[in-house]
């Protein structure tokens, strides 16, 4: 290889790798766990409870950081009727209040924010 070509080779080279840098994300994808509710638990309409997730992976820089809450039963999300919404995901807890929903045991907590995640199925109350 002559010297303009190993220069040529040696810029190719850096573009390449300033490239994929600038191509690679800067956020990662944050995926709670949710640690409350869990299947064990029981949650009666009205009443006030303090969802949690965990937050110990939680990368320093996400995508989105703003939460929402909602309540899943029989196979569907109710995303018209959010529990708590735009919170910071990344404080690992919320208080809601449970809504006058049909009692039942397959309720689900659906925590979306930069992903989303669904706690265990647990029971709602009359
Ligand atoms: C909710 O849970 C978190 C984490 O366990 C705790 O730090 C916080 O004080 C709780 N908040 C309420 C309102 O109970």
């Amino acid at each position: 290889m002559n010297a303009t070509l190993a220069m040529l080779f040696s810029l190719f080279i850096t573009l390449l790798a300033l490239s994929s840098s600038s191509l690679a994300a800067p956020f990662e994808v944050f995926v709670p766990p949710v640690t409350y509710p869990h299947a064990k638990t029981v949650w009666r309409a009205g009443e006030h409870h303090n969802v949690t997730w965990d937050v110990t992976d939680a990368p320093k820089q996400i995508s989105n950081s703003l939460g929402y809450i909602f309540l899943r039963h029989a196979g569907k999300i109710d995303l018209a009727h959010p529990l708590a919404e735009k919170f910071d995901i990344l404080k690992g807890h919320q208080r809601v209040k449970v809504p006058h929903v049909a009692p039942g045991h397959d309720y689900q907590i659906v925590l979306l924010g930069d992903s989303g995640n669904w706690s265990p199925k647990f029971t709602i109350r009359a």
